[in-house]
C-alpha cells in the first residue's frame, strides 16, 4: 500500500509553528502581523476559501482585515484600496482572492501590490525572484507541495519530476522550486504528447491540471511519489457534490506515497499563506 501523506497533520505543525512565531513577535513588542484579504463579488468557492483563511489567521494570532467588495466594484476602486493597504504599516500581507470579475484586469491588480506584501507570491518581482533563486515571497500552494514532498524525500538531486499543468499559481512556480533542489523537471500540459508515457518515467508526479482522475494507475511507476493538487467539485448521480483530485488514488497502491484529496495539498496552502504573512511582517520590521 502507498503511504498516504497527511496534509492536515503537516499543516497543523506549520500552523503551530506560525502561531508560536506570532506569539514571540508580540511578546517582543512588535505588532501582530496583519493580513488584508480582498474578495470582489461572491463566488461561492472563493467565499469558502476566504472564510477558511480568515478563521486560520484568527487561530494563529494574525490580524485579518477583510474587504468584501460588490461584484460591480470599478477597477479603479480596487486599485485605490490596494494603494491604501500598501501604505498602511499595520498591513503586512495583501491577498486578492482570484478569480476576479471579468471587468477587472487581474494582472494589473496583482502588479499594484507592494512586492514585500504580496503573500500570494504572484507579483512579477516575486516571480522573478523565484526563477532566479533570490528570495522573495513564494506562492503558497507550491510551498505546501514542497513541504509535503520533503516529508517523504530527502534528496531531490537527479530525480525525474513530472509536473502536470503549467499554471502561474502552481505548475510554473513548483517547477522552479524543484529545479532549485536539482531535480530534473519536465513541465507538461494539455498539448503534451503521450503524457502517460512521460508520467511513467517520473520518480515524482505533481498533478495540477484541474482534471478529475486524469492520472491513472498505469501512468505511475512503482515506488513513485504522487502529489495531487487537483480540487474539482463534481456532482454525483444523487445530486450530492464532492471534491475530486487529479489522480485516481484508488489505483495507486503501487506508489511509494500519495496525497489525498481532500486533506492533502489544500490545508497546506492556507498554512503557508499564514507563514508567508509572518515572514512578510518580520522582513518589514527589519526593513
Ligand atoms: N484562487 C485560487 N487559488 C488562489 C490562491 O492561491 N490565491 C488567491 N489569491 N486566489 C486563489
Amino acid at each position: 500500500m502507498a503511504e498516504i501523506i497527511d496534509g492536515k497533520a503537516l499543516a497543523a505543525q506549520v500552523l503551530a509553528r506560525t502561531a508560536a512565531d506570532v506569539a514571540e513577535m508580540v511578546a517582543g513588542g512588535a505588532p501582530a502581523p496583519g493580513l488584508a484579504v480582498i474578495l470582489v463579488g461572491s463566488d461561492p468557492a472563493s467565499e469558502v476559501y476566504v472564510g477558511r483563511k480568515i478563521a486560520q489567521c484568527r487561530k494563529a494570532g494574525i490580524t485579518s482585515i477583510e474587504h468584501r467588495l460588490a461584484v460591480d466594484t470599478p477597477q479603479e476602486q480596487v486599485l485605490a484600496l490596494i494603494d491604501a493597504l500598501n501604505a498602511d504599516a499595520g498591513v503586512h500581507g495583501i491577498l486578492v482572492q482570484l478569480p476576479l470579475p471579468a471587468h477587472i484586469d487581474a494582472a494589473l491588480v496583482l502588479d499594484r501590490i507592494e512586492p514585500g506584501k504580496d503573500v500570494d507570491g504572484f507579483h512579477p518581482v516575486n516571480v522573478g525572484r523565484l526563477s532566479t533563486g533570490t528570495g522573495g515571497l513564494v506562492p503558497c500552494t507550491p510551498l505546501g507541495v514542497m513541504l509535503l514532498l520533503d516529508s517523504v524525500i530527502d534528496d531531490y538531486r537527479g530525480l525525474n519530476v513530472v509536473v502536470i499543468g503549467k499554471s502561474n499559481i502552481v505548475g510554473k512556480p513548483v517547477s522552479m522550486l524543484l529545479l532549485e533542489r536539482e531535480a530534473t523537471v519536465t513541465v507538461t500540459h494539455i498539448e503534451t504528447r503521450d503524457l502517460p508515457d512521460v508520467a511513467r518515467k517520473a520518480d515524482v508526479i505533481v498533478a495540477a491540471a484541474g482534471a478529475p482522475h486524469l492520472v491513472r494507475g498505469y501512468w505511475v511507476k512503482p515506488g513513485a511519489v504522487v502529489i495531487d493538487v487537483g480540487i474539482t467539485r463534481v456532482t454525483d448521480f444523487d445530486g450530492k457534490t464532492r471534491i475530486v483530485g487529479d489522480c485516481a488514488t484508488h489505483e495507486l497502491d503501487h506508489a511509494k506515497a500519495v496525497t489525498p484529496v481532500p486533506g492533502g495539498v489544500g490545508p497546506m496552502t492556507i498554512a503557508c499563506l499564514l507563514s508567508n504573512t509572518v515572514l512578510a511582517a518580520k522582513r518589514a520590521s527589519v526593513a
